[in-house]
């Protein structure tokens, strides 16, 4: 039995105040139980208010980003070290819109990797196919390839601490969500690469989410089939009732 997990990324959102007023309220009203753990990620500058709010609270925090080297002359970037010195042990990696916008390469994806590994960080690792890949039916190759690249020279050890997200880049912001069963068809084939890869045992542990305009009407839906582990949610991340009903949605 795995435990779902639903995570909230919030992308490039909420400054400091709203930030702290979202966390109060999501606080207030999300119950993390044995059967659904959640993750907010916050921007970079409100990481360390969010981990003060959710100090005793289940609730994990992580960040968006990280760079793949331990420190060194990288202006703008943030290494593994400095999450981990403000209590960060959670990434979100390889997330289509870094892909897309800056230019992150599997080759790069595979050091961001390695380094969430070699620093003990949980990476939420994110692979998904672009709408011109799908309708060329290339989507599964694509996939298969993204964790391939990015993934698999890692050790089975490493994968206690990796979660994969499968968010369709056609499905990201734009309303259309994959159906249940496109969702469930391309859970069931990572899941099956990865038990080619690693074994059957490992493969039946790595939680899959799927993300891409998951909303509360459609949550319960998505969630209940048997190789989706929870969501990684956007839009509705950032409204309290809105995350709420979908942490609810992954309970039942
Ligand atoms: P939306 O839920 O806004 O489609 O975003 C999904 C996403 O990209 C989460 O990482």
């Amino acid at each position: 039995m795995r435990t779902k997990i639903v995570a909230g990324n919030w992308k490039m959102n909420k400054t400091l105040p709203e930030a702290e007023a979202l966390i109060l309220e999501l606080k207030q009203k999300i119950k993390p139980d044995g059967k659904v753990a959640v993750i907010i990620a916050p921007s970079f500058v409100n990481l360390p208010k969010a981990v003060e709010l959710l100090k005793d609270n289940p609730i994990k925090v992580a960040a968006q980003n990280m760079h793949f080297a331990d420190s060194g002359a990288y202006t703008g970037e943030i290494s593994a070290d400095m999450l981990k010195a403000i209590d960060i042990d959670h990434v979100i990696l390889g997330h289509s819109e870094r892909r897309a916008y800056f230019n992150e390469t599997d080759e790069m994806l595979k050091e961001k990797a390695n380094q969430a590994y070699k620093k003990q960080m949980t990476n939420i690792f994110c692979v998904g196919e672009n709408l011109e890949d799908r309708q060329k039916d290339h989507h599964f190759e694509v996939v298969g390839k993204q964790l391939k690249n990015a993934l698999f020279e890692l050790p089975i050890q490493a994968y206690k601490k990796i979660i994969i997200a499968y968010e369709p880049v056609w499905a990201i912001g734009t309303g259309e969500t994959a159906t249940p069963e496109q969702a469930q068809e391309m859970h069931h084939f990572i899941r099956e690469t990865l038990a080619k890869k690693y074994g059957r045992d490992l493969a039946d542990k790595v939680r899959i989410l799927y993300g891409g305009s998951v909303k509360p009407n459609n949550a319960k839906e998505i969630f209940s089939k048997p190789d989706v582990d929870g969501g990684l949610i956007g839009g509705a991340a950032l409204k309290a009732d809105d995350f709420q009903a979908i942490v609810e949605a992954a309970k039942s």
